[in-house]
């Protein structure tokens, strides 16, 4: 396999497969609570970029929901970080932000939908990744849509499954 490129060093320690540990919770004004699992994937092939696969499931029924998939670049020299993200639902976006330490904090940037996705449209999500002291590893998702102010959506714990 190809080395780490140097470019992506500080965001080594998201690679390799993740799974719920227990189930994530949704939420959102307008949707009654649920529970759902995802696995996350961090790949690389030696470009300075990271690869990534996040699948989520419907926490009792496993039946497959969101999905999404993209990559990760670092600003060389900074701690500026872009997310570039396909999304199943007819979203692609671009989120950017931040690197501290194994924190990544990020906002949308730029969005684009299909001419025919879905409302209500989401306008600005804004997420939260962190690696805990006990090696776990947190997501907290939180979005703005027509109709409603940046809210929570998501939160979930993963432990490492690979
Ligand atoms: C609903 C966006 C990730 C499960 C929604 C809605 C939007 C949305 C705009 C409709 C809200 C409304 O009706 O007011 C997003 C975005 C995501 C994301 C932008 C990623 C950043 C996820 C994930 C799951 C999920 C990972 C996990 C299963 C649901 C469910 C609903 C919902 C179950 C309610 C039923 C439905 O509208 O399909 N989401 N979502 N979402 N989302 Fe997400």
């Amino acid at each position: 396999a190809a080395p780490l490129n140097p470019a992506v060093l500080a965001l080594d320690w998201l690679l390799g497969s993740w799974e719920s540990d227990e189930p994530g919770e949704g939420s959102f004004p307008t949707v009654p609570p649920f529970r759902y699992s995802e696995t996350l994937l961090f790949t690389h092939v030696g470009q300075p970029v990271i690869n990534f696969m996040f699948n989520a499931f419907h926490a009792e029924s496993k039946k497959p929901l969101h999905r999404e998939c993209g990559f990760i670049r670092l600003q060389p020299g900074t701690n500026r970080v872009a997310f570039i993200i396909a999304q199943n639902s007819g979203v692609v976006e671009i989120e950017e932000g931040e690197l501290t330490s194994q924190q990544l904090t990020l906002q949308t940037h730029a969005l684009a939908r299909t001419s025919f996705a879905r409302e209500p449209h989401v306008q600005q999500i804004s997420r939260l990744f962190q690696l805990r002291s006990d090696g776990r590893l947190e997501q907290t998702v939180s979005m703005a849509t027509g109709d409603h102010p940046l809210t929570q959506h998501l939160h979930i714990t993963y432990r490492r499954s690979s």
